[in-house]
């Protein structure tokens, strides 16, 4: 897939003819570690060579403009830089706003308004990360322009922080993590609760990671996560009445097991039950992968899916049709939903020659069943953030 001529775009959308800098942020998949980022687990991400775009000059005045290849209707978003304050009528450059308004909180110098055009070749809405990857392109736009020197983990929490206290979305860390500090045929192996990580390569041998889009857009994402979000911290109340414990990534399968009755709601139970038993995974599938153990490693996606399925409950329809046609195929390792949820993205651990073979009938089987057809891309990891030269943009 080609980009659009991003130089030409930027020089005639916003009537400039100086060269701009060019950056681009990723999007990502996660492994494995589904909703354990906000419960002290830990997350097995890797960010993916689809991504944003953005190419940024400054200006000589206060002036922010910002216009998006992907949502042209919405037209030049203006802004003043004395007022960043959160604006629904500024839509998705809410995110680049809130950027800058909480590096500038943070002690960064940025003292001159911008021109910057965004383009983003992630499928739109589907849960690979698009928002993260906006945020982190605009944290490393400032850096480049303003010659700061922002502390990478740093930058990761300010897009966190992005999410959760100006887009209204409780958010993990894992998003920005991933976009922010992936590297190239790695995934991450995160703790959420200390943000120690460790970079371990990707080994799959004749196999490769397929992303498969369920074109279901993510609706009610925000609000569901929310809940789920709620419920969790409710559950883990209810244990520490009498565990002295920080969060479910303190917990053992085991201990869970011994303790769960404390929990005295049922559905925030199996919740509960997600959370520890899922980081135990994590923690297990990235030993696997590291052993080359690839078939263990895939039993623990497909059991991480079940688990998101039955005790977490935001898969859906869609998300579950295309897992379980997945996993009846030959050559497939494993496969499990990836992201949120409730719609968006599943992948699958694939042998190279059964691809072909492997999408025709995922095609067959998700079109008869829900009405319309899924989206296969081979997943390519590459890195996180960056400074990008015009060449890479094309
Ligand atoms: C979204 C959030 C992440 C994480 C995942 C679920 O992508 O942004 O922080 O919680 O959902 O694992």
């Amino acid at each position: 897939m080609k980009n659009p001529d991003l130089l030409h775009e930027f020089q005639t959308i916003f009537d400039n003819t100086n060269t701009p800098r060019i950056f681009f942020a990723p999007g990502r998949i996660n492994l494995i570690g589904e909703h354990t980022d906000y419960n002290g687990g830990h997350v097995f991400p890797a960010s993916i060579s689809f991504g944003t775009y953005a190419l940024a000059q400054t200006r000589d005045d206060q002036k922010l403009r910002f216009y998006s290849l992907n949502f042209p209707d919405s037209g030049i978003i203006e802004c003043d830089l004395n007022n960043l304050d959160y604006d629904d009528a500024h839509n998705w450059a809410n995110f680049p706003k809130g950027m800058i308004k909480f590096i500038r909180e943070s002690g960064f110098e940025i003292t001159r308004g911008m021109d910057i055009l965004f383009y983003g070749n992630i499928p739109n809405g589907a849960g690979l990360s698009s928002s993260a990857s906006i945020e982190m392109v605009t944290g490393v736009v400032l850096e480049g322009l303003f010659d700061l020197v922002i502390d990478r983990i740093k930058m990761i929490q300010i897009g966190q922080k992005v999410e959760n206290d100006y887009i209204g979305v409780n958010s993990g860390i894992m998003d920005q993590f991933a976009v922010g500090k992936g590297k190239s045929d790695h995934a991450i192996l995160l703790n959420s609760q200390t943000l120690d990580y460790q970079y371990a390569p990707i080994k799959l041998d004749n196999h490769v990671i397929i992303i498969i889009n369920t074109n279901k857009q993510r609706t009610l994402a925000g609000s569901k996560y929310n809940e789920r979000r709620t419920q969790c911290e409710q559950a883990l109340a209810d244990l520490q009445t009498e565990l002295s414990i920080h969060s479910f990534g303190d917990l053992t399968n085991e201990e869970f097991e011994q303790h769960k009755h404390l929990i005295n709601n049922e559905v925030n139970q199996k919740r509960a039950k997600h959370a520890v038993y899922e980081n135990q995974r994590t923690i297990e599938a990235a030993k696997k992968l590291e052993l080359g153990d690839l078939d263990a490693f895939g039993e623990l996606m497909n059991e991480s899916h079940k688990s998101l399925q039955v005790d977490y409950e935001v898969t859906g329809l869609e998300l579950d049709t295309i897992v379980s046609a997945a996993w009846e195929q030959p050559g497939v390792i494993g496969a499990r939903m990836t992201g949120a949820g409730f719609g968006g993205c599943a992948i699958a651990i694939v042998e190279k020659d059964q691809i072909d073979n492997f999408k025709n009938n995922l095609d067959n089987i998700y079109t008869t069943k829900i009405g319309y057809p899924p989206s296969f891309y081979v997943a390519t990891i590459g890195d996180g953030a960056k400074e990008i030269t015009e060449e890479c943009a094309k």
